[in-house]
Order: structure tokens, then sequence, then C-alpha cells
């Protein structure tokens, strides 16, 4: 296993010297020390973001630029500040104080980032919920984190069962219509109401900030809790990795739904005071390419399977636009194959940067950086100040070249701090001592580059999009046609993996294409759209433990055609 392929340097990188000056005086203290709150200790990651920039002189600069089919709106931070500041008044006249838990359920619009910005400046939690979940998905997430606030729109109202969620109390929706009744509220008419001067609740950085919600291969998705302590890291790795600077057009292709999308679609670019896109609706080419072209993005975060099917779209929809702006492009979520970092090169004139992290992690931990050279399939090398490797289950670090599991030594600045009343569940991931167990297998080459290899779980990277299976063969099970179901990624080339299921029929169904349909549609309407399986086997019986698990991994070998392994555990 070597690695001889090797793309070169392109630019320099504007603010680390190089990686490995950088790794050896590192200190995260003195990336504390850009922040006031240093020595007085209390803090707020919103005005960090936003305020700090205000006080500093560049009230006027853009902040946000933000465009739709039908929309098109700049926001400068002042702008920002002053919205909210509006916002949490607005939150703070219905009583939600410190701690309080406000959702946001609604497209990528100026309305979305101002709710969020504003409940961290009262020291609420922010939980933000990806726009395609139907209600069960919805209502999981909001019961668990008992949110007392919800912000939406009156379309996506419809899959919030409201009367079944008795600690939320108050509803603001955007774009409303008409007469609210009580408990509801229209977002512009209370926007207008409330002052622009906000008392912001300064707070411990490690209070909490936001709560993102994902998935295990077990149980219901996990509420992953993050502190405002996680600003330094989000700073850092927007200088280093993101390589911003001052005057940089930054467009981040994620959705706030995850982690990507408040990471590095909210806190990165503004606490370093750079100018943000963002780009509502679908995915497409043409769409995509315009934003570049238009706005002069410099920077460009985006994932795999975005660059996979732009790749697919081909080079004459490239030659339709001037992306001559773009400057430095990076890729995260999901394998960087190789053959699209050459893609990359040779249409684009650009390398992509591939980079590692989780939800659980709050930022990025692995990178390639603009100093080093790149090798097509890694994911880098480790973050200064962090320390990644590849250990057995013993915590014994493993040699280059060995497969393991890759792991980080505790803390860092944005490790999650909890998973929402789930203490058991937390401390699975730091199970052995002094390390963070990231749940992927990696290796590390002799150069220190780490190799991404796989989950050690059932969970599916979808899109990028990471769904629980348990999540999904839950839903299966309610549609009255089925009685088992499994489910399992299946690897595809542009999805990275789609999801699978196998079901076992009731007495009375007989399998049909039809039926194939209806329970894709019951998973799409109940649960969220991308979480619905794209293919369905029907099987008479599936493998089952003797304790009556469904075992995946022998309907994954069964998919692949592979050899089932052992199946001593398995029933019959
Ligand atoms: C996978 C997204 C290969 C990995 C920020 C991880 C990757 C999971 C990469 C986290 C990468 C993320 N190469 N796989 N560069 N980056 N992954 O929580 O399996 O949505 O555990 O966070 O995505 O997904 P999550």
């Amino acid at each position: 296993m070597t690695h001889e392929e090797r793309v070169p340097v392109q630019t320099t990188g504007n603010n680390m010297s190089s990686y490995e000056e950088a790794r050896s005086h590192f200190d995260w203290k003195q990336v504390e020390q850009t922040f006031s709150w240093h020595h007085t200790g209390k803090v707020n990651a919103a005005y960090e973001a936003i305020d700090r920039h205000v006080e500093a002189g560049k009230g006027n600069k853009t902040a946000l630029i933000y465009s739709d089919a039908v929309r098109e709106e700049r926001y400068t931070f002042l702008q920002l500040k002053e919205k909210s500041n509006q916002f949490g008044n607005v939150l703070r006249k219905l009583g939600v104080s410190k701690g309080d838990r406000v959702f946001v359920f609604m497209p990528r619009t100026p309305e979305l980032y101002v709710s969020v910005l504003g409940t961290i400046k009262i020291g609420a939690i922010i939980g933000p919920l990806f726009e395609a979940f139907m209600e069960a998905a919805v209502k999981d997430r909001l019961e668990n984190s008992e949110a007392v606030a919800l912000v939406t729109t009156p379309a996506l109202l419809e899959r919030v069962p409201v009367d079944a969620l008795p600690h939320l109390k108050h509803i603001i929706l955007v774009g409303a219509v008409g007469e609210l009744v009580e408990g509801y509220y229209s977002f512009e008419e209370e926007m207008s109401q409330a002052s622009s001067d906000l008392d912001i609740e300064w707070v411990d950085r490690e209070d909490p900030m936001i709560i993102h919600y994902t998935s295990g291969s077990t149980g219901k998705p996990k509420g992953v809790l993050h502190v405002h302590n996680a600003m330094i890291q989000h700073y850092q790795t927007g200088k280093w990795v993101l390589d911003l600077q001052d005057d940089d057009i930054y467009w981040c292709t994620a959705d706030p739904g995850w982690v990507t999308g408040t990471s590095y679609g909210i806190f990165a670019p503004w606490l370093n005071g750079v100018t943000n896109v963002v780009r509502g609706g679908r995915f497409s080419p043409d769409d995509w390419y315009q934003t570049l072209e238009k706005y002069k993005v410099t920077v460009w975060y985006s994932a795999p399977t975005a660059f996979r099917m732009l790749m697919s779209a081909g080079e004459s929809v490239v030659k339709k636009y001037d992306l001559s702006s773009v400057r430095h492009v990076l890729s995260v979520g999901e394998p960087l194959n190789p053959e699209v970092v050459r893609w990359g090169l040779k249409t684009y004139g650009k390398r992509i940067h591939d980079n590692w992290w989780m939800t659980e992690t709050g930022g990025i931990l692995i990178s390639n950086y603009p100093q080093m050279e790149i090798k097509p399939g890694s994911m880098g090398k480790p973050f200064p100040g962090i320390h990644a490797a590849i250990i057995d289950d013993e915590g014994n670090e493993l040699p280059p070249y060995t497969m393991g599991n890759l792991a980080i030594r505790t803390p860092w600045p944005s490790m999650m701090r909890q998973i929402w009343k789930n203490p058991e569940k937390y401390q699975e991931y730091f199970r052995i001592p002094g390390w963070y167990v990231s749940g992927d297998s990696a290796y590390m080459d002799e150069d220190g580059y780490f190799w991404f290899q796989g989950r050690l779980d059932d969970v599916i990277n979808t899109s990028g999009e990471r769904v629980g299976p348990f999540e999904v063969e839950s839903k299966l099970v309610e549609h009255h046609a089925v009685a088992e179901a499994g489910v399992i990624g299946k690897p595809d080339a542009i999805r990275g993996e789609i999801i699978k299921a196998f079901i076992a029929l009731r007495e009375g169904y007989e399998p049909s294409e039809e039926l194939k349909e209806e329970i894709r549609q019951f998973v799409k309407t109940r649960l969220a759209a991308h979480a619905a399986p794209r293919e369905i086997e029907f099987r008479d019986k599936l493998p089952k433990t003797r304790s009556g698990k469904i075992m995946r991994r022998v309907l994954k070998a069964w998919e692949l055609g592979l050899p089932t392994g052992d199946l001593s555990t398995m029933e019959d």
C-alpha cells in the first residue's frame, strides 16, 4: 500500500506559515486571545461572530449574501447585529431564557440565520432541523430536546405534531398570513415590534450553545450538544483550513440542519469576519456555477456527492461560466474519490482539499492544507493542536499502514460535551481512556496522512447525510404490509451509498412493484425523503440472531456477494 500520486502545492495559503511549524508551536490558549473574553471568562459566540466586527468598524461590510429562485438580499454585519438583537428580544418577550431549547425548522433563508444568532445571543440553545424531515423525525427531536419554541413556516407546520409536544409553547411562523391563535406568532410582526438593542446574555464558555441530532446504528437520533467554547476551533480551522482572509467571499453549500451548515456555514466564516454566501433551493449544476460566478466566490466548501454530480454533468456546463474567482476548494462528509480530485484539477484547475470530522467533533480535525502536497484519496493530516491516531481496542497506537479505530486524544475545544439526556451513549465514545473513538476505521501512512476505510458500525452515509438504519427500519415496520425490515447502505457511484431495505411481508401480502413504491412513499412522507430506501428487496425471511435482532452484516454480505462470516449467533 504505497501512494505514489501527489498533487503539488498551488498557493501556499495565507494564514499558516507551514504545517510543521504551525504544529510545533501550537497552543489553543493563544487562539483564545483573539477574543475579548479570554480574561473575563464570559462569552457569547453570536456576539463574537457578528457584533465584534461592528465594534471593530466593519459594520458596513456585507456579512450575508442570500439568494434563491425569487429572493436576492444582502445583509451587513450591522444589519445582522440588529436583526439578531430583535429576534433575541422576541424570544425574551415570550419568556424564553438561558438554557431553553429553541428549534428552527425551515428552508435556508436569512430568517433562519437571524433566528440562530438571536437564540444564541440570549443564551438559549439552538437546534436546527433539516427542512426535509417529516413528522416522525420532527417529533422525535422536539420531544427528546423538550424544545419550548420553534421557528418554522406555515407549510412546514403541517409536519409538526404540536398537540403531542407538551413542552412546545411558542410557534413563530415566518411568512404567516391572517390571524393567529394563541401560542402562534408572526415572525415579521414580532420582529417589527422588537427593539434592536439587546442585553446580550454573557455565558460561561462551557455553557451549551447548539444541539445537532445525528444518527447512530441503534436507537433514536442522538442530540449532540456543543458549547460556546467550540468557537475557538471554528475560528482557527476557518483560518487555516478554509484559509479565510478579510476579502474572501465564502460559500459553504451545506444546510444548517447538518453540522457542516452551522460550524462552517455560520460560525467559522463570521467569526473570521468574512462575507458568507447562502444559496437556497435545490442542487443544480447551472445554479451552482452561476452562484460561484455571480458572487465571485473565492472559497468553496462542498461535499463529494455534489462534486460527483457536477462531474457527471460534464465539462460543457463548466465552460459556460467564469469561475476564475475561486481560489480554494474543500470537501467533507464522505470519502472523496481520487478520481474526483483529478477531475477537479483538470476541470477547475484547482485542488479539492478533503477534510474529516463529525457532528460529535464539532469542527475539522483532519485536513489537507493549502501548504501541503495532497495525496488523492487521503483525508490529510491532523489539525495543529489535535492528536489523531489509529488505535486498537485497548488504546495502543498502531504503526503506519495498520487499519484500526480512528481516534482523537481528548479533549479539544469543539468536542461535544453531552449527548442530550443520554450519558451512557456519550460514554461509549470515550470508552478507551484518554481517547474519543470515532467509529470510523482508517490507517495512517508513513508521512502521517490518514486514509479512511469505512464505518465500524451500520451507520449509512448517503449523499453525505448520516442515516441510522434503525430509524428507517422502525418506520418500515409501521407499514401494514411489513413484518420485518433490515436496512443497509449499498455502495453507489454518485451518492457514496444508497439505502437498501430487505423486507419480509406479513401474511396475505404479495411482493409487487406497486407495493415497493407504496412502502417507499410511506417512509418518504413520514420520516424524510433522504431516509427512504431507494431499493427494496422482498425476502421470505430475514437473518436474525437468536435474540431476534436482524443481522445487517448478513444482509450486506448478501448484497455484495461476500461470504456471510460467522453465523453461530443466527437462529435456525
Ligand atoms: C464520514 C460530517 C471519509 C465519516 C462533517 C464520519 C468522511 C461521518 C469524511 C460524519 C471524509 C466525514 N472522508 N468519510 N473526509 N468526513 N466522513 O456527523 O464516516 O454528518 O464518521 O459529519 O462522515 O458525518 P457527520
